[in-house]
């Protein structure tokens, strides 16, 4: 598969703290790909980057062959970008949004008038097209925004956490125009804390952390490689500190972390019953509850960041 996307041992500094350690990976054309991490990981700067508004202290970004520092015109004609904040203006009406975008770029008039028609249906924005921006509801102000970074039909869509803010039937319809650009045969870097819309919308996600990539691959190959079993055991009084340091040095334990409920405890196949419940009596914790399933995108998650804490 050809790489639309190629980061070459990319480092960031801002004066002495460095926000990107040599991060390199490659982003297949036509995929969904999200980019997670805890905040200040370095995801907002990776796509700064990417998108020619910072430049790299080293190491190179390339977007369809053309070096993001080097041939910065000619990449922005071919990447959308929807910041987090949004980039249209509150007194114009949507067409009009629309078209000044596609001023912005050149296009001429009669090509803006049959994209922009193809762009607000396709966003379910039709109805709206002479109302003004302002007016518009949250989530219709997120689809408007991505509408905007549309115009110019981009290869390359870049969304800096678009679903912050959107009740869940807005974040599955957003969802459903992600998944719709896509298949328009639009490349998707998106960043988000949700761990439920990355594992729903991305065919591959990086998770990342103080500036380094920690793990990457398939939501399901993701899982799979965290473990067997997730197991979530409350206990009364609850001293979870002093348990959870017992229950890391059971060699079967691969992670465990204190969770809104308790514990959470990730395993390989074996289940070590016995030590469990060894840690739990020597502290004089009584068990209350113990539920079992499987790993979740989040546990992923969690257990990335931790390590890279360590
Ligand atoms: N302009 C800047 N000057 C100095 N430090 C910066 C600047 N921008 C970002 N940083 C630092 O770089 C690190 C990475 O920030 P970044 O915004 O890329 O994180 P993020 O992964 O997008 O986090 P979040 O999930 O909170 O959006 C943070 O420690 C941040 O404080
Ligand atoms: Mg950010």
């Amino acid at each position: 598969m050809e790489q639309i996307i190629e980061i070459r041992s990319l480092s960031k500094n801002y004066g002495d703290f460095q926000a990107l350690f040599d991060v390199s990976l490659g982003i297949e054309k036509g995929t969904i790909f999200g980019l997670l991490g805890p905040n200040g990981a370095g995801k907002s700067t990776l796509i700064r980057v990417l998108s020619c508004q910072s430049r790299p202290t080293s190491g190179h970004a390339i977007i369809a062959g053309l070096d993001v520092v080097s041939r910065k015109k000619d990449v922005l004609s071919i990447i959308g970008v929807v910041p987090q904040e949004n980039s249209f203006y509150d007194d114009l009406t949507v067409n009009e949004n629309l078209a000044y975008f596609g001023s912005l770029y050149r296009i001429p008039g009669s090509e803006i008038k049959k994209r922009n028609s193809n762009i607000l249906s396709m966003l379910r924005l039709v109805e709206k097209t002479n109302s003004r921006a302002g007016t518009l509801s949250g989530g219709m102000k997120t689809r408007l925004n991505i509408a905007c970074a549309l115009v110019h039909k981009p290869r390359v869509l870049i969304l800096d956490e678009p679903s912050v803010g959107l009740d869940p039937v807005s974040r599955q319809a957003l969802w459903d125009t992600i998944r719709e650009v896509n298949r328009e045969g639009t490349t998707i870097l998106i960043t988000t804390h949700y761990m439920q819309e990355a594992d729903a919308l991305c065919d591959r996600i990086l998770i990342m952390n103080r500036g380094k990539i920690v793990v990457q691959g398939r939501p399901g190959e993701l899982k799979d490689a965290a473990g067997e079993k997730v197991l979530s055991i409350t206990s009364s009084p609850g001293n979870y500190g002093i348990i959870k340091s017992g229950l890391e040095s059971i060699k079967a334990i691969r992670s465990c972390i204190i969770s809104d409920t308790g514990l959470k405890i990730t395993l390989g196949e074996e289940i070590p019953v016995h030590d469990i419940f060894e840690v739990f009596q020597t502290h004089g914790e009584k068990i209350l509850g113990v539920e079992s399933s499987n790993p979740s995108l989040e546990d992923v998650f969690i257990h990335a960041a931790g390590e890279a804490w360590h």
